[in-house]
């Protein structure tokens, strides 16, 4: 297996079930190499901890395909066309700097905090739903639904329209045909346009309000720039944190001596902060960070990543290598988890790292609560794991929500 994936494909059978273990002997034997995608095309992937790390502090490690022609070959605008060329995630320093610093002016901790109790009403509503079921579906029912309604009430989505609103962000981000993603792209980019507008004139306590609101001595958000920035709070906000819930209980199904200390650290009053950094460090939910590109050719480890390369900083493998963990690949929420990148780092870190952390929390704390005894109701040779490079994911998680 070793010698196969120092040339051969990585992303296999194997790497759906357990990417942890294929990343880990990767790193072993080459810890920087070029990888089919399996979507076509290629990356380079970085498994060790170190490389990670400093790669997401390099600028020659761009977001905008732009910074890797020649200055005066560079277009204009974005290469992605609308609104979507103005997210945060794709765009690099000058522009990068200016749209983060306005937008941390409205993402503000007392807005996240304020939060808490609409999260905790939210979980509630949510497992009141699931009563009398004899099983349910942990992602549908739960971990999917809970940060999408998150993101509404931070947003400031109107009630009436949320379902709509869920609707055309779950097609663009689930495996639906490419036709039906666009449809849904363009139909949520025209229902946030409108709404901005609504905002300008009747503004509300909401973050879109917030970022309307948000100037820097003569300068503020373009309508664009805002929507923009309502669409990757969706996208960079809902499966992933979904994730962090839904990895998080199989780990406690599969473990029920896991799942009983943690109930019993609710029991005694104490707060589940501690395990969730732990379970991000663990798990990783975004395992491979979204592409960068080489500016130039970079070296990395005695390998030369040629300019305009893809490149791909794997999250997962980093937060998992021994060089840096002690027996990365036992969960351990006495350890220091200091460092870990389960939300990147650098000028990219993620913005929603403290609004995660507070979802993760409530959510795990909510179900604990109600039902300590949850227990998976298939046996996990069955469970079915969704082809992703970006996230590691569950397609569903049947348990039994015993009290
Ligand atoms: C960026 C992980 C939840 C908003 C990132 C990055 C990672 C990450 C790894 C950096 C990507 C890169 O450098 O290529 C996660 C994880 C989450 C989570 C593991 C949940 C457990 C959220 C939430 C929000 C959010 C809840 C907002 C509601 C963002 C934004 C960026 C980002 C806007 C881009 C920041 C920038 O480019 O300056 N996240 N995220 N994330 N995240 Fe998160």
């Amino acid at each position: 297996m070793t010698a196969d994936l120092a040339t051969g494909p990585v992303f296999t059978d194997e790497y759906w079930v357990d990417p942890y273990a294929r990343l880990s002997a990767l790193r072993e034997v080459a810890p920087v190499r070029e990888v089919e995608m399996p979507e076509g095309g290629s990356t380079w992937l970085l498994t060790r901890y170190a490389d990670c790390r400093a790669a997401f502090t390099d600028p020659r490690f761009a977001k905008d395909f732009r910074s890797t022609m020649p200055p005066e070959q560079r277009p204009a605008e974005p290469l992605i066309p609308g609104p979507a060329g103005h997210m945060l995630l794709l765009n690099d320093p000058p522009v990068h700097t200016r749209l983060r610093k306005l937008v941390v002016q409205a993402f503000t901790v007392r807005r996240i905090a304020a939060l808490r109790p609409k999260i905790e009403a939210i979980a509630t509503s949510l497992l009141d739903q699931t009563a009398g079921a004899a099983e349910v579906d942990l992602v549908t029912d739960y971990a999917v639904p809970l940060p999408m309604a998150v993101i509404c009430e931070l947003l400031g989505v109107p009630i009436d329209d949320r379902e709509a609103f869920a609707r055309w962000s779950n097609t663009m981000i689930d495996n639906s045909p490419q036709e039906e993603k666009h449809q849904a792209q363009v139909s949520l980019t025209a229902y946030l346009s409108e709404l901005v507008e609504t905002l300008r004139a009747q503004p509300d306590d909401a973050l879109l309000s917030g970022l309307i609101a948000a100037a820097d001595e003569d300068d503020k958000l373009s309508g664009d720039e805002i929507v923009a920035m309502g669409m990757i709070l969706l996208i960079a906000g809902h499966e992933t944190t979904a994730n962090l819930i839904t990895n998080s209980v199989f780990a406690m199904v599969r473990d029920p001596a896991l799942r009983d200390r943690l109930v019993a650290t609710r029991q005694a009053g104490e707060s589940l902060a501690p395990m969730v950094e732990e379970f991000l460090r663990w798990g990783s939910p975004v395992a491979n960070a979204p592409l960068r590109f080489a500016t130039e050719d970079v070296e990395v480890g005695g390998v030369t990543i040629p300019r305009g390369a893809v490149v791909t900083l794997s999250v997962a493998a980093a937060n998992r290598d021994p060089e840096r963990f002690d027996a990365p690949e036992l969960y351990d929420d006495d350890r220091d988890q200091t460092g870990h990148l389960a939300f990147g780092h650098g000028i990219h870190f993620c913005l929603g790292a403290s609004l995660a952390r507070l979802e993760g929390e409530i959510a795990l704390s909510a179900l604990l609560d109600r039902f300590p005894g949850i227990e998976a109701a298939v046996p996990t040779g069955e469970i079915v794991y969704r082809h992703s490079v970006l996230i590691h994911a569950l397609a569903a998680l049947p348990v039994r929500l015993s009290p």
